[in-house]
């Protein structure tokens, strides 16, 4: 009789005697290699960079929300290893694919790592193999690319191997939500796959939402980020019709922000950054071009959103105005270069572009970060510069691009020559300690 392998793997999910392999160890993959062996599974990580490989097997955590001291117990207790050799892609019962998916030149998915993480897969795979994608992609990506490439081996998907979809929706930073308490929305190509990676994942995650279908998996993870990208970008557009206007648009989102329903509350800023709200919302656009129908919501969004580093820049010209200076030949200098406060990550930051352009104009720019030392981005080498009264009152500018929750923000606003405050942090701090 033909094994049921729906039921050897969940059973091994119910003894944890499955081995869990993860596809990519970066600030998805390994958050979820930490929550796999916390939940006592024992997990291979596969990654192609050699660096990855080896801090992850010295215990050292290269993502800031996976703490060293955590992961050294679990590679300490045999817990987590990893390694560079993809031939070992046959051994784990569940493979969790969590490789990058950016842009190309052109604003197109490249799928091109998805693709390569799915060949290894295919050379290798077994009978019991449950296949789960965790990277961001356009609906159809699961059954259209992986399901061919993985049934080329003759096995036959919910019967002989299993395929789902489930987005990573870590938050990096969060305080709050992390891998193991975010809800996760999983869909399986099949009943049977659907029924096989929730019975993987539940030891790990608290809740799990199965959807019918991967590509319901897939596009709800491009709802929930194109959701905040349009509603920043109505918000930022609101930031320039309140500035044209003459009313404190913080104001008028705080008083919005009292009704008790149907309003949630966003709030402008510089742009956006990160890996996932300025490119996501773009595979869902290609998509739809290929089926000849417009997405005129991310369209806009994206237009308002990446306009937002122009807007400050003109803000920082208006305020060296003020003194009877020009951009050129000024000091300026830059809070906040990481994406978002309290992170690590400088992927597409608009303090790239408010940076940039500040240098165009002729600006003389630093930049002070306590999570970013240096970076080499595009032609831009920079290093941060310590932060002390002194320095502030030397700039003819400052500029707050994203506000890090450990900066002294009184005495930047005390200090500053001329303030210009992307995020409003100065005055909402300032108006919350004397209350
Ligand atoms: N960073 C976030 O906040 C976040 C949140 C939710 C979802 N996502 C999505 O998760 C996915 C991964 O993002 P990330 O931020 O973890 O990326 P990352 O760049 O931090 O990590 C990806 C890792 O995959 C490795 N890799 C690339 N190709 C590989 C291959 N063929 N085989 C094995 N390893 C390979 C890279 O070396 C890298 O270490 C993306 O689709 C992203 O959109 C990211």
């Amino acid at each position: 009789m033909a094994k049921n392998w729906e039921q050897e793997l969940i059973a091994k999910a119910e003894s944890r005697k499955a081995l869990i392999g993860v596809v990519g160890l970066g600030y998805v993959g390994l958050p979820l290699v930490a929550e796999m062996a916390e939940a006592g599974y024992t997990v291979l990580g596969f990654d192609v960079t050699q660096r990855v490989v080896d801090t992850v097997n010295q215990g050292v955590s290269h993502v800031q929300d996976v703490p060293s001291e955590r992961l050294a117990r679990y590679v300490k207790a045999g817990k987590v290893s990893a390694t560079t050799d993809l031939s070992r892609l046959g051994e784990p019962d569940c493979l969790a694919i969590c490789v990058p998916t950016p842009l190309s030149k052109s604003r197109d998915p490249d799928v091109s790592f998805i693709l390569a993480a799915t060949d290894s897969v295919a050379k290798t795979i077994r009978p019991g193999q449950l296949v789960v994608l965790e990277s961001t992609t356009y609906p159809g990506t699961t059954r259209e690319l992986m399901l061919p490439a993985l049934e080329r081996s003759g096995l036959k998907v919910g019967q002989d191997f299993f395929l789902a979809f489930s987005a990573e929706r870590v938050d990096p930073g969060n305080p709050r939500f992390h891998t193991r308490n975010t809800p996760k929305v999983m869909g399986g190509i099949t009943p049977a796959c659907s029924r096989v990676v929730v019975a993987i994942y539940q030891p790990a995650i608290e809740t799990l939402v199965p959807v019918s279908s991967p590509e319901a998996a897939e596009l709800a993870k491009l709802l929930e980020n194109t959701f905040r990208s349009v509603n920043i970008g109505l918000v930022n557009e609101m930031a320039i019709v309140c500035d044209k206007l003459g009313v404190d648009v913080w104001e008028v989102i705080d008083a919005a922000a009292t009704k008790p329903f149907g309003f949630m509350k966003f709030t402008p800023g510089p742009g956006v950054g990160g890996h996932c709200i300025p490119l996501d919302p773009h595979y869902l656009a290609w998509k739809m071009r290929t089926l000849n129908y417009r997405t005129r919501f991310i369209e806009v969004a994206g237009e308002v959103n990446s306009q937002m580093p122009e807007y400050w820049v003109e803000k920082v010209t208006a305020a060296l105005n003020q003194q009877s200076k020009a951009v050129k030949g000024s000091k300026l200098l830059v809070i906040g270069v990481a994406y978002k406060p309290d992170i690590d990550d400088i992927r597409e930051s608009p303090a790239m572009d408010v940076i940039r352009l500040l240098q165009q104009l002729g600006g003389v720019v630093e930049y002070h970060d306590p999570y970013i030392p240096e970076f080499r981005e595009e032609g831009l080498t920079l290093k941060s510069v310590p932060l002390d009264a002194a320095r502030v009152r030397a700039a003819d500018c400052v500029v707050i691009v994203t506000d890090h929750s450990s900066l002294d923000y009184e005495m930047l606003g005390r200090e500053a020559r001329a303030l210009v405050d992307t995020r409003h942090t100065v005055a909402t701090r300032t108006k919350r300690k004397a209350k």
